[in-house]
């Protein structure tokens, strides 16, 4: 996990340089916790706050495409925020994600 930092936006601008496959970053974009993901050299980005406890996924390990919450074991999927096991039930929202060259863009205003 990468901390970035605040960036006072509805959109975070990011280096592709910043993130290695598997790997994930976390943003807040104008108080939005947001958790970036790279698999496969694509940029998936989630709500950074599991749906069981509202505890954060950022220690939580990302296998393919599930990525885990580090507290009591909940899987969501990078790709569309689906709960994939429990204890949560409920899905996670997922935030738009372009990449434009080496930049990627995330914004909080779409998902
Ligand atoms: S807080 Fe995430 S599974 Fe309980």
């Amino acid at each position: 996990m990468i901390a970035l930092g605040n960036v006072s936006s509805t959109k975070s601008t990011i280096s592709v340089a910043k993130l290695e496959n598997g790997q994930t970053a976390v943003l807040n974009v104008e108080g939005v916790d947001v958790l970036l993901c790279r698999v496969s050299d694509r940029y998936y980005a989630i709500s950074n706050r599991c749906s069981h406890a509202n505890q954060p996924l950022t220690e939580g390990k990302l296998r393919g495409f599930a990525i885990s919450c580090p507290l009591h074991g909940a899987r969501f999927d990078v790709r569309d925020g689906k709960c994939m096991g429990g204890p949560a039930i409920r899905s996670i929202q997922t935030f738009h994600v372009i990449q434009r060259g080496g930049e990627i863009i995330v914004s909080t205003s779409q998902s």
